[in-house]
């Protein structure tokens, strides 16, 4: 029997417009025929449970201690996932990427340490901390019989990518800039251009050629952020930094692919330094590589890298298109009130015009452009972030997941939360916008932006709050998952408590329930759903269940009562709460 899809097909197959990009037939042709939901929308809900559509199942595929290799173990609060097929677009059997975003420290009383002896056992050490984010790459199947998906065990793909343990030390490279200009101009820690693993992995992306991005998020909390400006940087200090590491080479995007696993993963400096929350991609065939990036921190921005090689479609162009992000530039937004913005190109030659209100470092008197300022397009690229607000980029509250609108191109962004202060970004429960290019986006240094959803309508009108990752699919419909603060959830004295658990909603960009927000998931208590994905045949979306529990940890019912706490997945009072990815599908 053929497998059915979350949303009846309409012209196109799925795979390419997931991966919105030039191997969509779709960007240029039809519209999408949207011909109704076939899920019956569900409630807002604080069960301690996945809750779904009638009619759709999940199974977990690895929860945090399950085995990956013989000696590693699945990681911490997974995120972004990836589907890569093993044969063509083949919906049964792949690599299932995921990234392993944080634990909290040894010292704090968070849900990793309060129930480290319950799953792994004992107490956590530095070691523990670093082989427990990353990313994992398992190898599942479909098992026809039971419609579940089941983690392939001995498998040569499984994998883990760590912030490498001492007694599993994992050196990955770097490639572009700052590589030359300050890794080895400085060589403060003797490796060069080689670094030790990468850490707090949020979002992620698939590329057309099949390898995987992955953002590095709030390295600050294991790595000293600030570098000076020649993009020297400092070790961690083993306390407040407690990674003795050199923080420059964290807050970047790794390259890997899944389908070598003997390969070395690649940081792309081209694309900057800053709090990586994701990265979307769009590749024409002859054109440029197009990156678009948001920054998840108070004040953040948008991004958008555009390769100095053009993109080649084609399995015989594999291991070229592998070096496109090697070299580019790199742009920061500028948004205007009247819906205009331009992108601002950070390298030597770049003004400086900061806006009013923007963090800056002390600058030498008199600085007119970027470089009077910093000593190498290195050092811009290594603190991009304050880069940015020097050359006068917007900043932004809580910018989290990019997304492309396989139809035209256009970029949507999730805004997790307001700025009073802001005109532009008061909604308090955050809003989703819209960025339309002026020209072709590899060349266009203008763009028009707008409000495509405003978060924080009561739930009873179809609201939710606090958009997060983003995800379209065959139809163009976007699923948006929330994030609301743990210790917000179903707080009455709390704006954000009315929303119960965190959820995933399904928001259609066309046709008469267009931009209304159609729940399908309601996640355990205390957790975030992090990385929605779909198989090419979009039967089968995986999910990752982020830190269930997170503010209260195990629920006893003593202590700590529902709604407070978790249990999930082993749904038992006193259980320990696991993160954990899973596999959802029609029954
Ligand atoms: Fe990792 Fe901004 O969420
Ligand atoms: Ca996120
Ligand atoms: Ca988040
Ligand atoms: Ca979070």
């Amino acid at each position: 029997m053929k497998r059915r899809n979350f949303l009846k097909r309409t012209v196109v197959g799925a795979a390419a417009l997931l991966t919105g990009n030039a191997l969509s037939p779709l960007a240029q042709s039809e519209e999408p025929k949207p011909v109704g939901f076939p899920f019956e929308p569900i409630r807002p809900s604080s069960e301690d449970e996945l809750i779904l559509p009638r009619g759709f199942h999940y199974n977990v595929i690895r929860a945090w201690g399950d085995a990956v290799t013989s000696r590693e173990r699945f990681g911490f609060n997974c995120d972004f996932t990836a589907f890569l097929p093993l044969r063509g677009q083949a919906s049964d059997e792949g690599l299932l990427w995921v990234n392993h975003e944080y634990t909290g420290s040894l010292k704090d009383s968070g849900n990793y340490g309060a129930t480290f002896a319950r799953v792994i056992g004992g107490k956590p050490t530095m070691d523990d901390l670093k082989l427990d984010i990353g990313a994992s790459v398992l190898h599942i199947r479909l098992n026809a019989r039971t419609h579940r998906w089941e983690f392939v065990d001995g498998s040569r793909y499984n994998r883990r990518i760590t912030a490498s343990p001492s007694n599993r030390p994992e050196l990955l490279s770097g490639d572009g800039p700052v590589v030359q200009d300050v890794f080895e101009k400085h060589n403060i820690d003797g490796l060069g251009r080689q670094i030790h693993g990468t850490l707090q992995n949020c979002g992620g992306a698939q590329t057309p050629w099949g390898t995987i991005l992955s953002c590095e998020e709030n390295f600050q909390d294991n790595v000293p952020e600030p570098v000076d400006f020649s993009g020297r940087g400092e070790i961690g200090d083993g306390t407040k930094h407690p990674f003795k590491y050199l923080g420059s080479k964290y807050g970047w995007v790794v390259e890997v692919d899944p389908l070598e696993p003997q390969s070395t993963p690649v940081k792309h400096t081209a694309l900057g330094r800053f709090r990586h929350e994701n990265v979307a991609i769009w590749a024409r065939d002859g054109k440029p590589i197009v990156c678009y990036m948001a920054e998840d921190r108070s004040q953040g921005h948008v991004w958008k890298f555009v390769s100095r090689e053009p993109y080649r479609i084609g399995a015989q162009n594999r291991a070229k298109n592998k070096t496109l992000l090697s070299e580019g530039r790199l742009f920061a937004a500028r948004f205007e009130a009247n819906g205009e913005g331009r992108w601002i190109a950070l390298d030597l030659g770049s003004e400086v015009t900061p806006l009013k209100g923007a963090r800056l470092p002390k600058i030498p008197g008199g600085a007119k452009k970027l470089g009077d300022i910093y000593t190498s397009p290195g050092a811009i690229l290594v603190d991009a972030y304050f880069a940015a607000n020097l050359a006068g980029s917007t900043p932004i509250p809580h910018p989290e997941d990019v997304e492309i609108y396989p139809l035209d191109g256009s970029v949507y962004v999730a805004i997790n939360a307001g700025n009073g202060d802001s005109d532009w970004f008061k909604p308090e429960h955050g809003q989703i916008l819209r960025l339309a290019e002026a020209s072709e986006a590899a060349e266009s240094r203008r763009f028009q932006w707008s409000r495509f959803s405003i978060s924080g309508e009561a739930p009873s009108a179809g609201g939710y709050a606090n958009p997060d990752n983003l995800l379209f699919d065959s139809k163009a419909n976007l699923w948006v998952v929330t994030d609301i603060f743990s210790n917000y959830l179903n707080d009455p004295k709390n704006s954000a408590g009315r929303y119960g658990n965190n959820g995933l909603f399904v928001i259609p960009t066309a046709g008469n329930q267009k931009g209304k927000a159609l729940q399908f998931a309601s996640g355990p208590c205390e957790c975030e759903m992090t990385g929605p994905s779909f198989t090419p045949d979009e039967a089968t979306l995986f999910l990752s269940i982020q830190h269930p529990g997170e503010a209260n940890a195990t629920r006893d019912g003593i202590k700590v009562k529902a709604p407070q706490g978790s249990n999930w997945p082993a749904k038992k009072l006193g259980e320990a709460p696991r993160p954990a990815v899973v596999a959802i599908g029609r029954r």
